[in-house]
Formats: structure tokens, sequence, C-alpha cells
């Protein structure tokens, strides 16, 4: 019995689609981009990074898709916006749920000058958004930035609510959308958000070493590159270009992982997004409701029906998580992640800080065999 409840980390397994796509490209494509002889084998790469683009432009309802940053993941991203457009003086506000991915980028401009906000959310993950009105209300804010979705404990932000907040304030807001994209419907011209920062490789089932950001134009204008160098394109001039995409995309992109995560996308339209996102709930919910009835075992996060991603952090009474994990690995064939999670602040709002968490994230691939499967197993641990 081998069970996957890590999707969080990475989803798994992949649609076979996006593996095929990689290995054609590199078997039958294998041209740099925009950087060879308008050969068939370049204008190829240049439609496979195009088609691409195009599929997650009208993906997460993008203006234009020139507006559409490839990078490696979402760590990138953040760091090409928050670093792109913080500068000394300014104030930041953010949450206390964040990833290392934002929290840790904020500190290191917060050295440099720019004053970071950690606002504290409830004990379940969410952001009140009274406290984020009194925040705004303070004192000018240039930016807030913060997780869609919690990869600790799945609690899901009231994105919608806290753009109006921003929008009637005239901030900036960037989104973190690691543990949302592919869990839900994201419309970002519906949303407001300025930079919505994703990765490839969690519920957009794409590889690893792939991402981007989805810009609003007149954000893009203003946010300066994180890297310089080559783009193929003005190769004439000595400074990056302005226009986009090639201001962002210094360097030579993933390919591969381009093409790879273009077979995903289509994948996710051929299955239909709101299938999955409802698969990946039933089979969410039941693995909850499951845990919900054993004793000498504490759940964090969303206590109630609040809005949520299939994502559940746990501990046993009497077992370390790490130990646990091991444990459900070794003897059960069940894969899931202990600990911290990249996100310290996050544990200490859940009140699972310093010890972590066990955390299951079931995927769209799980079936219900294996969900009885693990709520047996972790009954029978929890009982020992
Ligand atoms: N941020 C990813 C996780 O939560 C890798 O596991």
């Amino acid at each position: 019995m081998h069970i996957y409840l890590n999707n969080a980390a990475t989803t798994y397994p992949k649609p076979p689609a996006v593996a095929r796509a990689m290995a054609d490209f590199v078997e039958r494509g294998g041209a740099n981009l925009s950087r060879g002889s308008a050969s068939d084998r370049d204008l190829n790469s240049m439609n496979v990074v195009l088609n691409c683009r195009e599929a997650l432009c009208e993906f997460f309802g993008c203006e234009d898709s020139e507006f559409v940053t490839f990078t490696s993941n979402v760590t990138h991203s953040l760091n090409m916006v928050l670093k792109g457009y913080l500068r000394p003086g300014m104030r930041v506000l953010t949450t206390s749920m964040e990833h290392n991915s934002v929290t840790r980028p904020l500190r290191s401009l917060e050295a440099g000058g720019v004053e970071v906000v950690f606002i504290p959310c409830d004990d379940e993950g969410y952001l009140r958004t009274d406290d984020l009105a009194r925040e705004l209300a303070k004192k000018h804010t240039d930016l807030v930035v913060l997780s869609y979705a919690s990869n600790v404990c799945g609690a899901v932000q009231d994105v919608p609510a806290i753009s109006r907040l921003c929008a009637s304030d005239g901030v900036p807001l960037v989104l973190d959308a690691a543990q949302a994209a592919g869990h839900m419907a994201i419309d970002v011209r519906e949303l407001g958000c300025d930079a919505l920062c994703f990765t490839g490789h969690k519920g957009l089932f794409g590889p690893q070493g792939t991402g981007g950001v989805i810009w609003k134009p007149s954000f893009a204008h203003i946010c300066v590159p994180l890297m310089e160098g080559g783009t193929g394109s003005f190769s004439h001039e000595d400074v990056q270009p302005d226009a986009m995409p090639d201001k962002f995309e210094a360097g030579t992109p993933n390919m591969p992982g381009i093409a790879g995560l273009h077979a995903a996308l289509e994948f996710i339209c051929a299955e239909g997004l709101e299938n999955i996102v409802r698969r990946e709930h039933e089979l969410g919910a039941m693995l909850l409701n499951g845990l919900r009835e054993i004793e000498d075992i504490t759940i964090y996060g969303p206590r109630s029906d609040r809005p949520r991603v299939p994502v559940i952090a746990m501990n046993f009474h009497d077992i370390d998580n790490a130990r646990a994990a091991h444990i459900l690995s070794t003897r059960y064939g069940i894969e899931t992640r202990p600990g911290i999670h990249c996100s310290p602040i996050a544990h200490r709002t859940l009140g699972s800080f310093p010890q972590g968490a066990l955390r299951l994230s079931p995927g769209y691939f799980n079936t219900d065999e294996e969900i009885e499967y693990v709520i047996r197993t972790i009954r029978t641990l929890a009982d020992m």
C-alpha cells in the first residue's frame, strides 16, 4: 500500500501528459527561446512558451498574456514582486499566517528600512478584515501581501473583502497563491489584485521549477526587475528592456518545465477545474470528519465550515509528529509532512509552535478507500 498525502508539498502523481510533454520538448524540440535562427525548432520553442503563457493568462483571467511572467517557483515570484516594488520608508502589511517565502524577503527588506507590520490572525488562521481596516486607517500603507490559502492548515482568507479594503485606500494587493492556484477558481481582474504569485508544481499539477507572476499592467510598470540579463531581444541595448514580458524574464527559461506546465493546464481544463475542486473537497471533508471522531489527537486551524483547502494539520497527544510521520511512512506506506512547513509564524498563530504538526494533504488522485485506510491507521496509532 502506498498513499500519498503530501500534495501541499507538491502534487503527485502528475498527469502522464506532463512528463510526455517535457520529454518531447527535450527530445524533439530543445531550441532556446528567441536565441536562434528562426528554424522550425526555434519557432517550436517560441510556441511552447507562448501557448503556456496564453493558457495561464486565460486560467487566471489576466488582461494580457504579456503580463504573465515565468519564474522558477513562487518564492522567486514573491521576491520579484516584493523587491521590485518596496523601497526604504515604505510600509507593508502582512499576516501572521505567512510562509517564509513572504516572511523572509520582508525581514530582509525591513533591515533595509521598509516598515513591516504582521497583523495577527485568529487561532483558526484567518485574518479579521476589521484588523486590516484598522491598520490601513492608522497610517499611509504602500502594500498588502498575504497568502490566499494556508499551507499549514488550509484556511482560505476572505480575499474579495481584503481586496475591497485595499482598493478603497488605493493600496496595491499582492497574493501568494501557492496553496490556492488550482484549488479554487481565481480571476485576477475580478479579485482586483495587483500581482498574483503562483507555483506550477502544486495545484496546477506541473513540474517543479515552474511558477510565475500574473501582473496588473499598471503595477508591473512601476516594479523594477529582480534580475537583469539576456532576453534574446533588444540585444543592441546594454540595459534591461522595459517591454513585457522580457522585463522580468532575463536568462534562459525552464523550457521543458513550461512545456510540462502547459500540458498540466490542459489536463485541468479537460477534467474541469470545478470537478477537481469538488473532488478534493470531498476527500478533504471525508478525512477531516474521520479525524474529528478520534480522541487523543489535536487538529489545528479551521474548526467549523469556514473556507478552506484540503490541508489538515494535527498532532497525536503521545507521539511526536516527526516520529508519527516516520511510522506512517515506513509501517503503513502513508506519506505526509511533519514539522514547521516553512511557516513558523503560522504555527505560532495556530498554537503548534515549536513542535510543529503532522500535515495531511490529500489530492485529486486519492481514493475513498485510501482515506478510510488513513483514518483507521491514525485511530490505531492514537489508541496505542
Ligand atoms: N511550501 C511547501 C509545503 O508547504 C513546499 O510543503
